[in-house]
């Protein structure tokens, strides 16, 4: 737990008065992390700078597949619960989702399983935390390679054809239980045909806060597929609403956007299931990949992302709780996004390639602009221009 920001004019005197705060003043304007404590302040920037040099140096020089083991094997090692600069407690950042209270807008959305990864980042600064898609049966993936970097016009990013790498239903509900509840866990499934999603929902939404509905992975073909199919997803929807009392969030994907304003989004609020994420990995030709193609995420995703936002809530208005997903590198993107209107802004390509500090970053930008507008909450950030209904 962070100091409070009641502190606040405290300090701000004390910045006032001596020199070498003049210093602390003019680093944390120039980064952004303008409320952040003069500590707190040099630890996250000098964590941000090691970070920079293990990961440019010598995670982006391994080969993929090496480069992500070692990733999470640092990453689940480290003892981030005891380091409190990760995180930031601020009541105004407090973000209701389908009935849940997340204690702050940011979600790491779905990739990892393992529970100490998923325990980790929850000490991380994130309000919640999604699990990998979870499947009936055990997969191991697509062969590799199944994960290749790529650099855009916009930054760096990756093509994946996972294949959704997971330890299948059975084994995970036992893993479950060893997951902490720090944040909210959001537990995700992907099935392949309607009783398998139903069984997922039925037996693993004990463990979530919240479940997720992957409809929207472009590397498994019965789950992209379903985008095309809008009567079975229709169905789909009904039939989920019945076997959980949890909130169900639909996750949906950018390369059927036509189809989720005209038959899915309306399928999903008919059914009851109004929290919408925007979305999944976009699908890309990859020749380096094993099949040959994969789905894109990163920084490129993100201009798309924000006009999706937009038009969203121009044409839902506040019948749909929207977590924005798709390029989220920096903290003014998810300010961006929150403004637009999405309720919570979700992320994993930012998370590798700008390090576990980046949901701080982030968190201390919503509280500068909270501050700079005298907002109370995050919807007195919203731009009003932009809502309907
Ligand atoms: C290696 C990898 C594995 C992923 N696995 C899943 C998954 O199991 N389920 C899912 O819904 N999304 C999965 N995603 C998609 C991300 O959760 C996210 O929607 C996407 O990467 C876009 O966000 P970003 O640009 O912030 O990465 C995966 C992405 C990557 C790169």
């Amino acid at each position: 737990m962070v100091r409070q920001r009641s502190n606040r004019g405290r300090r701000e005197k004390t910045l006032g008065v001596y020199p070498s705060r003049l210093v602390f003043r003019i680093l944390s304007y120039y980064s952004g992390c303008r409320w952040a404590t003069p500590g707190e302040l040099m630890v996250t920037m000098v964590g941000e700078w090691i970070y920079r040099l293990i990961y440019r140096g010598a995670l982006e020089s391994l080969p993929e597949a090496r480069a992500v083991a070692m990733g999470q094997a640092l990453f689940k090692r480290l003892p981030i619960e005891y380091l409190p600069f990760f995180r930031l407690s601020d009541p105004r950042l407090v973000t209701p989702l389908g009935g849940v209270a997340l204690p702050n807008p940011l979600i790491l959305s779905s990739m990892y399983y393992d529970p100490a990864i998923l325990r980790n980042a929850m000490a991380a600064g994130f309000g919640a935390v999604t699990t990998k898609s979870i499947t009936a049966n055990p997969r191991p993936g697509h062969p590799e390679p199944n994960l290749v970097r790529v650099s855009t016009a916009a930054g760096r990013g990756f093509v994946n054809c996972n294949g959704f790498k997971n330890p299948g239903l059975a084994a995970y509900r036992e893993l479950l239980k060893t997951v902490p509840h720090r944040v909210p866990l959001i537990v995700a499934v992907a099935g392949e045909s309607i009783p398998e999603y139903c069984q997922l929902v039925a037996e693993l939404s004990r463990f979530g806060d919240l479940v997720e509905c992957n409809i929207s992975s472009p590397n498994t073909r019965l789950v992209y597929e379903l985008s095309s199919k809008p009567s079975e997803v229709r169905q789909l929807f009904k039939e989920l609403s019945q076997v959980t009392l949890k909130p169900l969030i639909v996750k949906l994907s950018p390369d059927f956007a036509e189809a989720n304003y005209s038959a899915l989004i309306p399928a999903a609020l008919d059914a009851g299931v109004a929290i919408i994420n925007w979305g999944n990995t976009r699908r890309v030709t990859e020749p380096r990949l094993s099949q040959r193609a994969g789905g894109l995420s990163g920084p490129e995703l993100f201009p798309d992302t924000l006009a999706q936002v937009k038009k969203l809530r121009g044409l839902f208005g506040s019948n749909i709780e929207i977590i924005a997903t798709g390029g989220v590198d920096h903290p003014d993107k998810a300010l961006a996004l929150l403004r637009a209107g999405a309720a919570a802004v979700s992320y994993f390509t930012g998370f590798i390639t700008r390090g576990p500090f980046l949901a701080r970053r982030i968190l201390d930008r919503l509280c500068q602009e909270l501050d700079r507008t005298g907002s109370r909450d995050l919807s007195g950030l919203r731009d009003s221009s932009n809502v309907v209904g």
